[in-house]
């Protein structure tokens, strides 16, 4: 049975869109695609129907990560449904998912995605958007660093 991931922000434009790239990256290198299903959404849908940021997907480019997802709204209740984890970027967006939930259920497929950092230095994937460029790099150090072990998570949880 696929794992289904969807990782979670605002906008769907920068951070999730980036974690959704970034775990494919890592999930196909370790040749093991076929067991994962793998989206990301926006909380808001604000941008729904436009492809990822510019300068997310340039700083994303640096890195050999091409990011190809299309803005979207999460869709309460079909995502609670149909994935099996959903990862939030941030706490502001894990508090708006957790108004959406139904049941506990639901509620337990939530987490952060620094809750599978290597380290405690970020305890959230901050919103890019409105500052520099090193704000794209940290995004994408930690999307890095945590989909490393999200992808061990995982593998070593039961389904
Ligand atoms: P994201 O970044 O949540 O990582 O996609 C943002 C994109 C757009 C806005 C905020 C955050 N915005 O306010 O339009």
């Amino acid at each position: 049975m696929k794992k289904r991931v969807l990782f979670v922000c605002l906008g769907n434009i920068c951070r999730s869109p980036s974690a959704e790239a970034v775990f494919k990256h890592i999930v196909e290198d370790k040749h093991l695609k076929d067991n994962f299903e793998i989206d990301s959404a926006g909380t808001s849908g604000y941008h729904a129907g436009e492809p990822a940021d510019a300068r997310m997907q340039q700083h994303a480019s640096m890195r050999g990560i091409r990011l190809t997802s299309i803005s979207r709204q999460f869709n309460a209740p079909y995502d609670f449904d149909h994935f099996d984890i959903i990862v939030a970027m941030d706490e502001d967006n894990l508090d708006k998912l957790k108004q959406l939930a139904r049941h506990k259920k639901d509620l337990a497929k939530l987490c952060l995605m620094t809750d599978f950092a290597s380290s405690n230095q970020y305890t959230e994937v901050l919103d890019p958007y409105y500052g520099g460029a090193q704000g794209f790099e940290t995004v994408l150090d930690i999307l890095e660093d945590a989909g490393q072990g999200l992808l061990k998570h995982l593998i070593t949880t039961p389904a």
